[in-house]
Protein backbone atom coordinates (compact mmCIF):
# COMPACT_ATOMS: atom_id res chain seq x y z
CA UNK A 1 0.00 0.00 0.00
CA UNK A 2 1.30 3.36 -0.76
CA UNK A 3 1.62 6.13 1.54
CA UNK A 4 1.02 9.79 1.56
CA UNK A 5 4.48 11.55 -0.06
CA UNK A 6 3.80 14.86 0.72
CA UNK A 7 0.70 15.46 2.92
CA UNK A 8 -1.44 17.83 2.60
CA UNK A 9 -3.15 17.59 6.26
CA UNK A 10 -0.31 16.82 8.48
CA UNK A 11 -1.75 15.24 11.58
CA UNK A 12 1.09 16.48 13.24
CA UNK A 13 2.89 20.00 12.37
CA UNK A 14 5.99 21.32 14.77
CA UNK A 15 7.01 24.70 13.45
CA UNK A 16 10.15 25.57 15.02
CA UNK A 17 9.46 24.48 18.32
CA UNK A 18 12.06 25.64 21.15
CA UNK A 19 12.37 24.45 24.37
CA UNK A 20 14.41 25.29 27.38
CA UNK A 21 13.82 24.37 30.95
CA UNK A 22 15.81 25.33 33.84
CA UNK A 23 17.94 23.37 35.47
CA UNK A 24 20.33 23.98 38.86
CA UNK A 25 23.02 24.45 36.58
CA UNK A 26 21.25 27.53 34.36
CA UNK A 27 19.23 26.81 31.42
CA UNK A 28 19.14 23.49 29.41
CA UNK A 29 17.96 24.06 25.83
CA UNK A 30 16.74 21.09 25.41
CA UNK A 31 14.74 21.35 21.79
CA UNK A 32 16.49 23.71 19.76
CA UNK A 33 14.49 24.52 16.80
CA UNK A 34 12.22 21.25 15.37
CA UNK A 35 10.28 21.51 12.24
CA UNK A 36 7.97 17.96 11.64
CA UNK A 37 5.22 16.93 9.65
CA UNK A 38 3.67 13.98 10.04
CA UNK A 39 1.05 12.46 7.18
CA UNK A 40 -2.38 10.96 8.33
CA UNK A 41 -1.86 7.04 9.18
CA UNK A 42 1.90 7.33 8.30
CA UNK A 43 4.23 5.17 11.14
CA UNK A 44 7.30 7.11 12.26
CA UNK A 45 9.94 5.99 14.26
CA UNK A 46 12.02 8.73 16.01
CA UNK A 47 15.86 7.50 16.95
CA UNK A 48 18.42 9.43 18.37
CA UNK A 49 21.18 8.95 21.05
CA UNK A 50 20.04 9.54 24.72
CA UNK A 51 19.64 13.37 25.61
CA UNK A 52 18.80 14.10 22.52
CA UNK A 53 15.21 15.31 23.30
CA UNK A 54 12.85 12.30 21.64
CA UNK A 55 10.85 11.90 25.00
CA UNK A 56 10.36 15.79 25.21
CA UNK A 57 9.60 16.27 21.89
CA UNK A 58 7.04 13.52 22.11
CA UNK A 59 5.17 15.18 25.23
CA UNK A 60 5.50 18.59 22.92
CA UNK A 61 3.27 16.68 20.64
CA UNK A 62 0.87 15.49 23.50
CA UNK A 63 0.24 18.99 24.99
CA UNK A 64 2.21 18.07 27.95
CA UNK A 65 4.88 20.15 27.58
CA UNK A 66 4.05 23.56 26.42
CA UNK A 67 6.93 25.13 23.98
CA UNK A 68 9.20 27.75 25.26
CA UNK A 69 8.09 29.20 21.11
CA UNK A 70 7.30 27.77 18.18
CA UNK A 71 4.00 26.08 16.79
CA UNK A 72 2.11 22.99 17.83
CA UNK A 73 -1.00 21.40 15.58
CA UNK A 74 -2.11 18.36 16.57
CA UNK A 75 -5.33 16.85 14.78
CA UNK A 76 -6.43 20.45 13.75
CA UNK A 77 -5.74 21.65 16.98
CA UNK A 78 -3.16 24.49 17.38
CA UNK A 79 -2.16 23.65 21.04
CA UNK A 80 -0.80 27.17 21.95
CA UNK A 81 -4.52 28.19 21.76
CA UNK A 82 -5.52 25.68 24.31
CA UNK A 83 -5.68 25.91 28.15
CA UNK A 84 -5.20 23.28 30.42
CA UNK A 85 -9.14 22.05 30.03
CA UNK A 86 -8.21 22.33 26.48
CA UNK A 87 -5.58 20.54 26.06
CA UNK A 88 -6.92 17.95 28.16
CA UNK A 89 -9.66 17.76 26.29
CA UNK A 90 -7.55 17.89 23.23
CA UNK A 91 -6.02 14.27 24.70
CA UNK A 92 -8.96 12.34 25.32
CA UNK A 93 -10.25 12.50 21.71
CA UNK A 94 -7.27 12.83 19.55
CA UNK A 95 -4.39 11.15 21.11
CA UNK A 96 -3.32 7.96 22.89
CA UNK A 97 0.21 7.77 24.77
CA UNK A 98 2.13 4.59 25.81
CA UNK A 99 4.91 6.07 28.18
CA UNK A 100 8.70 4.98 28.78
CA UNK A 101 7.88 2.57 31.28
CA UNK A 102 4.68 0.93 31.63
CA UNK A 103 2.77 4.03 33.75
CA UNK A 104 -0.28 1.64 35.10
CA UNK A 105 -1.87 2.66 38.24
CA UNK A 106 -0.73 -0.43 40.61
CA UNK A 107 -4.28 0.15 42.66
CA UNK A 108 -6.28 -0.43 39.54
CA UNK A 109 -6.58 -4.35 37.77
CA UNK A 110 -5.88 -4.39 33.92
CA UNK A 111 -9.42 -4.06 33.37
CA UNK A 112 -9.72 -0.78 35.25
CA UNK A 113 -6.23 0.99 33.81
CA UNK A 114 -7.59 0.05 30.46
CA UNK A 115 -11.31 1.95 31.12
CA UNK A 116 -9.76 5.08 32.42
CA UNK A 117 -9.57 6.94 29.11
CA UNK A 118 -12.95 6.16 28.71
CA UNK A 119 -14.30 6.73 32.14
CA UNK A 120 -12.68 10.25 31.68
CA UNK A 121 -15.03 10.53 28.40
CA UNK A 122 -17.70 9.81 30.14
CA UNK A 123 -18.78 6.34 28.09
CA UNK A 124 -21.25 3.98 29.49
CA UNK A 125 -20.06 1.03 27.74
CA UNK A 126 -16.08 1.99 29.44
CA UNK A 127 -15.65 -1.78 30.56
CA UNK A 128 -17.32 -3.94 27.86
CA UNK A 129 -14.75 -1.92 25.67
CA UNK A 130 -11.74 -1.96 28.22
CA UNK A 131 -12.15 -6.02 27.94
CA UNK A 132 -12.49 -6.00 24.27
CA UNK A 133 -9.46 -3.70 24.32
CA UNK A 134 -7.84 -6.21 26.61
CA UNK A 135 -8.68 -9.32 24.46
CA UNK A 136 -7.30 -7.63 21.36
CA UNK A 137 -4.22 -7.55 22.99
CA UNK A 138 -4.09 -11.54 24.08
CA UNK A 139 -4.78 -10.90 27.89
CA UNK A 140 -8.46 -11.93 28.38
CA UNK A 141 -7.67 -13.79 31.05
CA UNK A 142 -5.68 -11.48 33.24
CA UNK A 143 -8.37 -8.25 32.95
CA UNK A 144 -8.84 -8.95 36.91
CA UNK A 145 -4.95 -8.93 37.69
CA UNK A 146 -3.12 -5.86 39.20
CA UNK A 147 -0.14 -4.75 37.58
CA UNK A 148 2.12 -5.97 40.02
CA UNK A 149 0.99 -9.63 39.38
CA UNK A 150 1.46 -9.38 35.63
CA UNK A 151 4.78 -9.66 33.25
CA UNK A 152 6.94 -6.87 31.71
CA UNK A 153 5.43 -7.78 28.33
CA UNK A 154 1.51 -8.23 30.11
CA UNK A 155 2.05 -4.65 31.51
CA UNK A 156 3.06 -3.40 28.45
CA UNK A 157 0.65 -5.08 26.38
CA UNK A 158 -2.13 -3.18 29.27
CA UNK A 159 -0.66 0.01 28.29
CA UNK A 160 -1.39 -0.74 24.31
CA UNK A 161 -4.81 -1.22 24.79
CA UNK A 162 -5.18 1.52 27.23
CA UNK A 163 -3.83 3.76 24.53
CA UNK A 164 -5.74 2.38 21.87
CA UNK A 165 -9.47 2.17 23.61
CA UNK A 166 -10.38 5.46 23.10
CA UNK A 167 -9.88 4.79 19.33
CA UNK A 168 -7.11 8.41 18.83
CA UNK A 169 -6.11 9.27 15.45
CA UNK A 170 -2.69 9.56 17.07
CA UNK A 171 -0.54 6.71 19.29
CA UNK A 172 2.27 8.08 20.29
CA UNK A 173 4.89 5.14 22.10
CA UNK A 174 8.52 6.26 23.98
CA UNK A 175 10.31 3.02 23.63
CA UNK A 176 7.27 0.66 23.96
CA UNK A 177 9.97 -2.32 23.29
CA UNK A 178 12.38 -1.23 25.89
CA UNK A 179 12.98 -3.53 28.69
CA UNK A 180 11.64 -6.62 26.92
CA UNK A 181 13.33 -9.23 25.30
CA UNK A 182 13.61 -10.45 21.66
CA UNK A 183 10.34 -12.54 21.57
CA UNK A 184 8.04 -10.41 23.37
CA UNK A 185 9.53 -6.84 22.22
CA UNK A 186 8.85 -8.97 18.51
CA UNK A 187 4.81 -9.51 19.53
CA UNK A 188 4.59 -5.71 21.10
CA UNK A 189 5.75 -4.54 17.37
CA UNK A 190 3.07 -6.65 15.83
CA UNK A 191 0.24 -5.61 18.01
CA UNK A 192 1.33 -2.30 17.79
CA UNK A 193 1.16 -2.39 14.17
CA UNK A 194 -1.71 -4.41 13.49
CA UNK A 195 -4.13 -2.48 16.03
CA UNK A 196 -2.53 0.94 14.06
CA UNK A 197 -3.76 -0.71 10.88
CA UNK A 198 -7.08 -1.97 11.71
CA UNK A 199 -7.96 1.33 13.04
CA UNK A 200 -5.77 3.88 10.45
CA UNK A 201 -3.55 5.63 13.28
CA UNK A 202 -1.75 7.47 12.93
CA UNK A 203 2.08 5.74 14.99
CA UNK A 204 4.99 7.75 16.56
CA UNK A 205 7.03 5.56 17.78
CA UNK A 206 10.48 6.38 19.85
CA UNK A 207 12.85 3.93 20.16
CA UNK A 208 16.18 2.32 20.25
CA UNK A 209 15.23 -0.93 18.44
CA UNK A 210 16.60 -1.01 14.52
CA UNK A 211 13.68 -3.61 14.45
CA UNK A 212 11.15 -1.65 14.63
CA UNK A 213 12.76 1.23 12.94
CA UNK A 214 12.56 -0.62 9.96
CA UNK A 215 8.85 -1.57 10.27
CA UNK A 216 8.30 2.28 10.03
CA UNK A 217 7.61 4.48 7.01
CA UNK A 218 9.69 6.85 7.51
CA UNK A 219 12.90 7.35 10.59
CA UNK A 220 13.62 10.35 12.13
CA UNK A 221 16.82 11.70 13.62
CA UNK A 222 17.39 13.63 16.12
CA UNK A 223 20.37 15.38 17.73
CA UNK A 224 21.25 17.79 20.35
CA UNK A 225 17.43 19.16 20.16
CA UNK A 226 17.28 19.27 16.73
CA UNK A 227 16.31 17.34 13.46
CA UNK A 228 19.25 15.58 12.14
CA UNK A 229 17.15 13.56 9.40
CA UNK A 230 13.71 13.72 8.52
CA UNK A 231 13.19 10.76 6.76
CA UNK A 232 12.34 12.22 3.78
CA UNK A 233 15.06 12.25 1.70
CA UNK A 234 14.62 8.39 1.66
CA UNK A 235 10.85 8.52 1.17
CA UNK A 236 11.44 10.29 -1.90
CA UNK A 237 14.21 7.75 -3.18
CA UNK A 238 12.36 5.38 -2.58
CA UNK A 239 9.52 6.27 -4.57
CA UNK A 240 11.77 7.01 -7.71
CA UNK A 241 12.12 10.73 -7.53
CA UNK A 242 14.95 12.92 -7.36
CA UNK A 243 15.48 14.21 -3.58
CA UNK A 244 16.65 17.71 -3.08
CA UNK A 245 20.00 18.26 -4.33
CA UNK A 246 20.39 15.63 -6.40
N1 LIG B 1 12.62 18.78 33.49
C1 LIG B 1 13.85 18.90 32.98
N2 LIG B 1 14.68 19.87 33.38
C2 LIG B 1 15.92 20.02 32.85
N3 LIG B 1 16.40 19.22 31.87
C3 LIG B 1 15.62 18.24 31.42
C4 LIG B 1 14.30 18.01 31.93
N4 LIG B 1 13.75 16.96 31.27
C5 LIG B 1 14.69 16.54 30.39
N5 LIG B 1 15.81 17.29 30.49
C6 LIG B 1 17.03 17.15 29.68
O1 LIG B 1 16.67 17.26 28.31
C7 LIG B 1 17.44 16.40 27.51
C8 LIG B 1 16.53 15.57 26.64
O2 LIG B 1 15.81 14.65 27.44
P1 LIG B 1 14.84 13.57 26.82
O3 LIG B 1 14.26 12.82 27.97
O4 LIG B 1 13.89 14.22 25.89
O5 LIG B 1 15.88 12.66 25.99
P2 LIG B 1 15.64 11.33 25.17
O6 LIG B 1 16.12 11.57 23.79
O7 LIG B 1 14.24 10.86 25.35
O8 LIG B 1 16.66 10.32 25.89
P3 LIG B 1 16.52 8.72 26.22
O9 LIG B 1 16.84 8.01 24.94
O10 LIG B 1 17.58 8.52 27.26
O11 LIG B 1 15.14 8.44 26.74
C9 LIG B 1 18.31 15.60 28.46
O12 LIG B 1 19.61 16.17 28.45
C10 LIG B 1 17.65 15.79 29.80
O13 LIG B 1 18.58 15.72 30.84
MG1 LIG C 1 13.40 9.24 26.36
Amino acid sequence: MSRPQSPVQPIVALDDVHLTLDSGAGPVNILRGIDLSVGGGERVGIVGPSGSGKSTMMMVMAGLERPSSGRVQVAGCDLGALNEDGLARFRRNHVGIVFQGFHLVPTMTALENVAIPLEFAGARDAFERARAGLEAVGLAHRVTHYPGQLSGGEQQRVAIARAFVAEPSLLLADEPTGNLDLETGAHIVELLFGQARRRGTTLVLITHDPALARRCDRTVTLMDGRIADDGLAGRVRAAGLPAAGE
